[in-house]
């Protein structure tokens, strides 16, 4: 059945081995034949017709949240919010005059979310709940829903809800660029380069025993490391980061990478694993630089490179994609790499020490 185990000793091995297959049913279900999205048109008018995207979640789903802001705003042109879901319950921001709430929930029973959910409802806003659950909370108290079709997801970190909600988040940004007369949405090949990601992210997960032989040279004696990036490789940074956190106890922290120099950089010790994610044209060289900074201090300094950009001593090369869908790829080697770093500390992957997989408190 799909919550099996299967052959794999841990159900996070076998979501990050989903993730090909959850792409590819995506793009199924939410565009049709020749490419176009297949969203209900009454969502796609209210969206259209906003003037600021407010974007919620909380964990992982809030770091899908900054993805789906750079789409968002790059692809339909209306400017996009993306907020801590515990932060914006009882700290409000000013709202613009015609909000539109996507609340970002792989359970749909996160109660920080939830807590804005209500807020919302009771200013009467329009909402969207992207979540891996039919008929959960989150879905049954907004006004939309679109459905995740990543199957269950068991391992408490999260993985392939993250990749899953980026691509709903680039269709739905298609759907209502689209709607809005965008060029760039009109002109984007979202089911090919769906298609590219699938192939992409199964060339990665059957490299695995590569970054398992990393995860023990660097990752497992470390008490520390870094991911770094700019723009929207920054964003999967602190994705990347999380996972290293929640499941190996390693401390990872995820930077913007020129703002390293102003701080953190003092940090850095002989040895410690700084982790470079270069995806972006306009920002390699400069993320290059500032990883070179670390080395110079001393840092095991390792890359994450989108195959155009790439040189010939990265670490981990990923294949070439829009630049908006680039973080479906480039979270993938950070994935394995905090999956096999847990796995050799011998720790239970699945099951980390104080986390639970849905947290319905406050
Ligand atoms: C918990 C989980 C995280 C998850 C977060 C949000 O803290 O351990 O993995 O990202 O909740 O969960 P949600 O179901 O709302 O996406």
């Amino acid at each position: 059945t799909a919550s099996d185990k299967g052959t794999y000793p841990y159900y996070m091995l076998k979501e990050i081995d989903e993730q090909p297959n959850v792409m590819r049913k995506l793009s199924a279900k939410y565009l049709d034949q020749v490419g176009q999205p297949v969203i209900t048109p009454a969502l796609v008018e209210k969206l259209r017709d906003s003037d600021r995207i407010y974007i919620v979640g909380a964990g992982t789903s809030y770091h899908a949240g900054l993805v789906g802001k750079a789409q968002l705003e790059k692809l339909t042109g209306i400017p996009t919010e993306v907020h801590v879901a515990s932060e914006f319950a009882y700290e409000t921001p000013l709202l613009s005059e015609k909000p539109f709430f996507i609340f970002l929930s792989q359970s749909g029973e996160t109660a920080d979310s939830r807590q804005v959910l209500v807020n919302v409802n009771q200013k009467h806003l329009p909402s969207l709940t992207i979540t891996n659950v039919a008929n959960s909370t989150l879905s049954r108290e907004s006004d939309f829903t679109l459905l995740l079709e990543a199957g269950p997801e068991i391992s408490v970190a999260s993985t392939k809800a993250y990749t899953a909600q980026i691509a709903l988040e680039a269709i739905l940004a298609k759907a209502v660029g689209e709607a809005k007369g965008v060029a760039a949405a009109q002109t984007f090949d979202l089911k090919g380069q769906l298609a590219v990601v699938a192939q992409g992210m199964q060339s990665i997960v059957d490299e695995k025993n590569e970054i398992d032989q990393i995860a023990q040279d660097y990752f497992v004696q470390a008490n520390q490391a870094f991911y770094i990036g700019r723009g929207i490789d920054y964003t999967v940074s602190l994705e990347a980061a999380l996972k290293l956190k929640e499941i190996s106890y390693v401390h990872a922290e995820g930077f913007a990478s020129g703002e390293l120099k102003h701080g953190t950089i003092a940090l850095i010790e002989p040895g410690t694993p700084v982790i470079g994610i270069i995806t972006q044209a306009g920002t390699a060289g400069l993320t290059r630089s500032n990883l070179e900074e670390t080395a110079a201090r001393g840092a095991q300094t390792l890359s994450i490179v989108r195959q155009g950009l790439a040189r010939p001593d990265d670490t981990f090369v990923i294949p070439d994609v829009d630049e908006l869908l680039t973080p479906l790829l480039s979270v993938i080697p950070a994935q394995l790499l905090a999956y096999y770093t847990s796995l050799n500390k011998g720790l239970n992957v699945d099951l980390p020490r104080n986390l639970a997989k849905s947290v319905t408190v406050e």
